[in-house]
């Protein structure tokens, strides 16, 4: 089982500069909490307890503020910055130390999942014993993304990032899982011409081992990536419209932790006086 999971949350934001330019994109609004939540949501419906938060040099104060050190969801936080941005590889020589001898699981801090049978499915990843697995996602403009062709058998066969010419309509979406030689791949790698450390570079040491294997979301699941403004809205909008109409929240986080049986009712009152009078609030006194 897949015990460790890296939020990746630095990174420029670049493409939606100038709301970046202060605070870092993870820390902006997805309609009613701030993105973090959602990858952190997802490791945490992984049932993975310890997590590690990468973010850029001279902004953990910010971070800490909202999430401190994970006790109040009954998981651990630790952090670590990123100097500069040197590509999503990186990650695993950041984080050398903490995944120890362990797999681990990666996921992109502006990347956002939901869907029926995703938790059934996260912890099915969480199974995987050797090689690396991706999470696909079935993509209308393939030349944007980095894409994978797989086998009947979901093995890969092939990844291009943005590929010309049509090999697949299956995206490699923000999720990863990995056996413990990531880390040593990672430390090979070399970047590329854009001066970074290519995360298609670093599945393709997998690939080559014929150990690169995919999960698919299917049409139930939603995967959305958050890093252009008009994405980041069309993201927000989609989690207003799910939350509104059904009455429950995305990506509560304590409500995970509680169904998780990882916190008690009493952490849950001390998080509602942190976040004081608001709906997440409200929201989360009705949990208990
Ligand atoms: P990107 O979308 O590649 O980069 P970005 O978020 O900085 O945005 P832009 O392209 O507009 O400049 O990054 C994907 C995610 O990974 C995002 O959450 C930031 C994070 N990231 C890091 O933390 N460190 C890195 O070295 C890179 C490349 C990305």
């Amino acid at each position: 089982m897949i015990k460790k999971g890296i939020v990746l949350a630095g990174g420029k934001g670049t493409r939606m500069s100038p709301l970046t330019k202060a605070v870092n994109k993870q820390l902006l609004p997805i309609y009613d909490k701030p993105l973090i939540f959602y990858p952190l949501s997802i490791l945490m419906l992984a049932k993975i307890k310890d997590i590690l938060i990468i973010v850029n040099k001279g902004q953990l104060n910010q971070y800490k503020r909202i999430l401190p050190n994970g006790k109040n969801l009954g998981i651990k936080i630790s952090y670590l910055e990123q100097d500069k941005p040197r590509g999503l590889p990186d990650a695993f020589v950041i984080g050398e130390k903490f995944i120890g001898k362990s797999s681990v699981a990666m996921i992109l801090g502006d990347n956002f999942f939901y869907g029926q049978n995703l938790t059934s499915q996260l912890l099915n990843n969480t199974k995987l014993k050797k090689g690396a697995k991706v999470v696909l996602h079935k993509v209308q403009k393939p030349e944007s993304f980095g894409i994978a062709k797989i086998n009947k058998k979901k093995r890969i066969l092939t990844i291009k990032e943005k590929p010309k010419k049509f090999l697949s309509d299956l995206a490699i979406t923000g999720l990863y899982f990995f056996d413990n030689n990531v880390v040593e791949y990672a430390k090979k790698l070399k970047p590329s011409k854009r001066g970074e450390v290519e995360i298609v570079d670093l599945l393709n040491f997998y690939k080559q081992k014929n150990q690169l294997t995919a999960d698919i979301i299917g049409r139930g699941g939603a995967w959305l990536d958050t890093g252009s403004i008009e994405d980041f809205y069309k993201t927000s909008a989609f989690v207003s419209a799910i939350e509104n109409r059904q009455g429950f929240k995305i990506a509560c986080l304590e409500e995970i932790a509680l169904n998780n049986k990882w916190i008690s009712k009493k952490i849950i009152k001390a998080s509602i006086k942190f976040y004081g009078n608001c709906d997440y609030s409200k929201y989360l006194s009705k949990l208990i």
